[in-house]
């Protein structure tokens, strides 16, 4: 199964902001990474790639079918998940964590009736959480917390493909790779084919060893993230690059007389 992007371009207001961007998602367990400044169109390809922005030209594909069409059909919507930055409210600020999961589960009769309380303590033991924390509002959680309630939601319904959003953008950088360890985990387990949206090359780096560079509504870049910092052909890359300050020292040869140092 295959989740696919042609061509795909957004016209806002008379601008592009997505402007023919390909990509293609194969099965899990694989990541890409899209990387650019804030505004260069990340989460409308997203959103495209969920069926929630039908693109003005282009197309999406989920296993060879036109998502347009798609967009009520059941198998489609289970089969790819997004997962926002904590800061955009992706839980119910009303609802109690469980009750969010297991209205998921009824929605998508993922369990027998009667069953979702036990489901739901199994999806946030996945994601590191326990039983307690079901009964909790959104609030009385901490960031990190709140991240992997959103994961476990997401997983509810066994997702072959996770769109990530900057879902570490609103974490310290502990909580961070905490979070990231989790995907890693989950992704392999899970089979998941992951989509991981992020400003932050440091970010990119621990999942997706290939990622495409957006600038503009445009892919500027595409490649092994490990080539593309070696010598980066756009000054958008370069700039993403020169924010994460390892990386830079990474790429640049050490002051004579000195032994280079390990990355990590
Ligand atoms: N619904 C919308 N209507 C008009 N402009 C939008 C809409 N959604 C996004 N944009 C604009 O499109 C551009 C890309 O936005 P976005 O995809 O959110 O970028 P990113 O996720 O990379 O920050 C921005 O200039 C944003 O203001
Ligand atoms: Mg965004």
């Amino acid at each position: 199964m295959t989740l696919e992007a042609r061509e795909l371009t957004v016209i806002y207001d008379g601008t592009a902001v997505v402007d023919g961007v390909s990509l293609t998602l194969p099965g899990g367990p694989f990541g890409l990474g899209l990387i650019g400044e804030s505004g260069s169109g990340k989460t409308t390809v997203a959103r495209c790639l969920l069926g929630l922005v039908a693109p003005t030209s282009g197309t999406v594909r989920f296993g060879g079918a036109d998502v347009g069409g798609l967009r009520h059909s059941r198998p489609y919507r289970r089969a790819v998940q997004i997962v926002v930055q904590d800061t955009e409210g992706a839980l119910d600020p009303r609802m109690r964590v469980g009750t969010a999961i297991a209205e998921v589960l009824r929605a998508h009769r993922m369990v027998p009736r009667g069953a979702e309380a036990e489901r739901v303590t199994e999806l946030l033991a996945e994601v590191g959480l326990t039983a307690e924390h079901a009964a909790r509002f959104p609030h009385q959680l901490s960031g990190g917390q709140r991240q992997r309630a959103a994961i476990a939601r997401a997983l509810a319904v066994r997702p072959r493909f996770l769109v990530l959003d900057e879902p570490t953008s609103a974490l310290d950088t502990t909580v961070q790779a905490r979070i990231l360890d989790l995907l890693r985990r989950l992704r392999a387990e899970h089979r998941l084919s992951c989509l991981l949206i992020s400003h932050d090359l440091a970010v990119v780096e621990q999942l997706c060893p290939h990622v495409l560079v957006l600038h503009r509504g445009r892919v500027v870049e595409e490649g092994d993230l490990t080539e593309v910092l070696r010598d980066p052909r756009h000054p958008a890359t370069r700039t993403l690059r020169d924010a994460v300050p390892r990386l830079t020292d990474a790429q640049s040869p050490p002051p004579p007389g000195q032994p280079r140092t390990p990355r990590r």
